[in-house]
C-alpha cells in the first residue's frame, strides 16, 4: 500500500504542504506554501499536480491565505480573500476539481461575520475535502478491485496514483487495492511525454509500493498491445463530461484507440468531483496549452531546433464511446453515460 502524501497541512498547521513532484524520482523534497504566488507557482509548475491533488492543495492554500489575512491584516480581509480565489481557482484551466475545491472553502468563508470566524470555516472545509480526497480514493479503490482478476497485466498513462491524490490514487487505487489482497498485478507505465510523469512518478510510486511494473515509451503501447500483454487499460481524468467524456493527459486519446482496437478493456477512474455535470460533452471543456519549450526539450535538455513551432496541448479528451466503464468513488458507471 502507498504511504505517499503528496498534499497536505505542513507540520505547523499554517501553511500548505507539498511533495515537490519536478524532483522525483531524483530526491523526495517537501516544500511548505503559505503565499499565493508560491501557491500559483507549484500548481503552474506542476510541483503539485493530478487533478484531485491540485484541487486539496487549491483548498488548503486558500484556507492559509485567508487565516493569514484574518490575522494580519483583518480590515483587508475580503480584497485578500477574493485575489486569492481568481488566482488560485485559474492557475490550471482543465482540471474541475481544482475551482470545485476552491468554491468550496470561498463559499464556506462567505458572510459578514469575524475575518476569523470565517477563516476557521475555511480550514475547516479545506480539510473536509482532504479526508473526503482519501475516501474517494480507497472506494475507487474497493470498486475498482472488482475489475481485476489475478495475473492481470494493465496498461495506464501518465500519473494517476498516489502523487496525484491526498489518498491512494484514482486508476492506480485499485491496483494498490488489489496487490493489498495477494492479487498478482503487472503494471506498464506509459513514459508520458513531454514531462514523463509516467516514468518519474508512477514508475517510482509502483516500486516503492513493491507492485511490479514496466516502464515503456508512449509510442511502444501499440506493439505491446499487439502482443497480447495488456488486459485492461486504467487510467485518471481531469475533468468528466455529462455524456462521459473524459479529458485526461494528452496520449490518453490514443492509447483508448488503440485499446479499442485490439479489443481490451479501457476503464477511467476519477472521484465524483472531477465529473462536470455543466459540460455537457468534451467539445465544452477547456484544454491547457503549456509552454513551447516542454516540447522542445527531453527532461531539460534540448531535443529541437530552440525556435520551432510547437503544439502542446496538456490534454486531451477520450469520447465516451471509447471508454468501458468509468469507476468513480459512487461504483462502476457503464455506458451510455449521463451523470447529472
Ligand atoms: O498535468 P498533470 O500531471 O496534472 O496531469 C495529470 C493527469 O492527467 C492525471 O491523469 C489526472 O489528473 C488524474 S490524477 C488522479
Amino acid at each position: 500500500m502507498s504511504t505517499i502524501e503528496a498534499v497536505g497541512w505542513s507540520a505547523s498547521g499554517d501553511a500548505l504542504r507539498i511533495i515537490d513532484q519536478t524532483r522525483l524520482p531524483g530526491a523526495l523534497v517537501e516544500l511548505t506554501l503559505q503565499t499565493v504566488p508560491e501557491i500559483v507557482e507549484a500548481i503552474r509548475a506542476l510541483r503539485v499536480r493530478g487533478a484531485p491533488a491540485i484541487g486539496v492543495a487549491g483548498a488548503i492554500g486558500l484556507a492559509v491565505v485567508a487565516e493569514a489575512a484574518a490575522l494580519v491584516a483583518p480590515a483587508g480581509f475580503d480584497a485578500q480573500v477574493q485575489d486569492a480565489i481568481e488566482a488560485i481557482r485559474h492557475a490550471r484551466p482543465t482540471a474541475v476539481n481544482l475551482s470545485w475545491a476552491v468554491d468550496r472553502v470561498a463559499r464556506a468563508g462567505a458572510g459578514t461575520d469575524a475575518p476569523m470566524a470565517r477563516a476557521t470555516r475555511m480550514r475547516a472545509e479545506a480539510d473536509a475535502i482532504l479526508s473526503e480526497d482519501r475516501a474517494m480514493c480507497a472506494a475507487i479503490g474497493e470498486h475498482g478491485a472488482g475489475l481485476l482478476r489475478d495475473g492481470m497485466r494493465v496498461l495506464t498513462h501518465c500519473n494517476a496514483g498516489a502523487l496525484a491524490t491526498a489518498g491512494i490514487g484514482t486508476a492506480l487505487a485499485p491496483i494498490y487495492t488489489a496487490h493489498r489482497r495477494g492479487v498478482a498485478l503487472h503494471v506498464y507505465a506509459d513514459e508520458t511525454r513531454p514531462l514523463l510523469q509516467g516514468a518519474r512518478l508512477t514508475a517510482w510510486e509502483l516500486m516503492q509500493a513493491g507492485v511490479p511494473v514496466t516502464l515503456i515509451t508512449d509510442n511502444m503501447a501499440g506493439a505491446l498491445m499487439r502482443e497480447g500483454r495488456v488486459d485492461a487499460v486504467l487510467v485518471g481524468a481531469d475533468r468528466i463530461a455529462a455524456n462521459g467524456d473524459a479529458a485526461n493527459k494528452i496520449g490518453t486519446y490514443g492509447v483508448a484507440v488503440l485499446a479499442r482496437a485490439h479489443n481490451i478493456p479501457f476503464y477511467v477512474l476519477a472521484p465524483w468531483s472531477t465529473v462536470d455535470v455543466h459540460a455537457p460533452s468534451g467539445a465544452t471543456i477547456e484544454i491547457e496549452q503549456r509552454a513551447p519549450d516542454e516540447v522542445r526539450t527531453f527532461h531539460g535538455m534540448p531535443s529541437a531546433p530552440a525556435l520551432v513551432p510547437t503544439w502542446n496541448p496538456a490534454f486531451d479528451v477520450t469520447p465516451a464511446a471509447l471508454i468501458t466503464a468509468i469507476v468513480t468513488d459512487r461504483g462502476v458507471h457503464h455506458p451510455p453515460f449521463t451523470f447529472r
